[in-house]
């Protein structure tokens, strides 16, 4: 994977900053929410420095994007987590870092193809590569339906609790050391 400061290449798929935004005028993922925030509420979010936008596209066709995602940094409660390995003698930490994956959706199109596990991947390799500052764990708000849910665990995420089973999104968390060879 080649790494500049706002792009991560895994060929033939591209991940890079959303620098002009008309690239979001056409996105749709099927889900209207999504859509809309993509189109305006993403704006003001970067505005204020809360989120960074991204978007996923082949080498060399910088114009079509396949799929969208905002990124933001997180933490997560040690006592959330079955993390028992993590052990740094004298320093009880109460949090651990982790970025949140906090909007994502794929163009309808393209859905089914392999290209949001491969996105995942990407963002995956991108806070193990060449990192500025600590980041353990990817965290996300998962829409709680049947599907997405299978998509994140098809992709190694595990859901936090039982207690948000009711809830409109159900929160997931990938350990970036799982990848780690054994
Ligand atoms: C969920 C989503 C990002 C997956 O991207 P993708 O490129 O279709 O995923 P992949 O091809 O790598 O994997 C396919 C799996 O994703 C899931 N999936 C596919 N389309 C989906 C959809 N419209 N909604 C939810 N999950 C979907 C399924 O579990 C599918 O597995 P299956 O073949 O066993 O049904 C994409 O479908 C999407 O953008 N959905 C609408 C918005 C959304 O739900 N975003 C996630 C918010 S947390």
């Amino acid at each position: 994977m080649q790494i500049t400061r706002n792009t991560f290449v895994s060929d033939p798929w591209v991940l890079t900053k959303i620098v002009d935004r008309k690239i979001c005028d056409s996105f749709d993922c099927g889900d209207n929410d999504l859509n809309e925030y993509f189109l305006v509420d993403a704006i003001a979010h970067e505005a204020e420095l809360l989120t960074q936008c991204y978007y996923v596209h082949v080498v060399g066709e910088p114009r079509l994007s396949v799929a969208l995602l905002d990124l933001c940094n997180d933490a997560i409660r040690v006592k959330k987590v079955e993390t028992k390995d993590i052990s740094i003698p004298g320093k009880p930490y109460s949090t651990y870092p982790a970025v949140k994956l906090t909007r994502f959706g794929v163009k309808t199109k393209y859905q089914n193809q392999n290209i949001g596990t491969k996105t995942l991947n990407i963002v995956k390799e991108m806070f193990l590569t060449d990192n500025r500052t600590g980041c353990r764990f990817i965290t996300v708000d998962a829409l709680n339906n049947a599907r997405t849910i299978k998509f994140y665990q098809r992709n190694d995420f595990v859901l936090f609790t039982d207690k948000d089973r009711e809830h409109d999104t159900r929160a997931m968390y990938f350990d970036l050391t799982w990848l780690r060879p054994s």
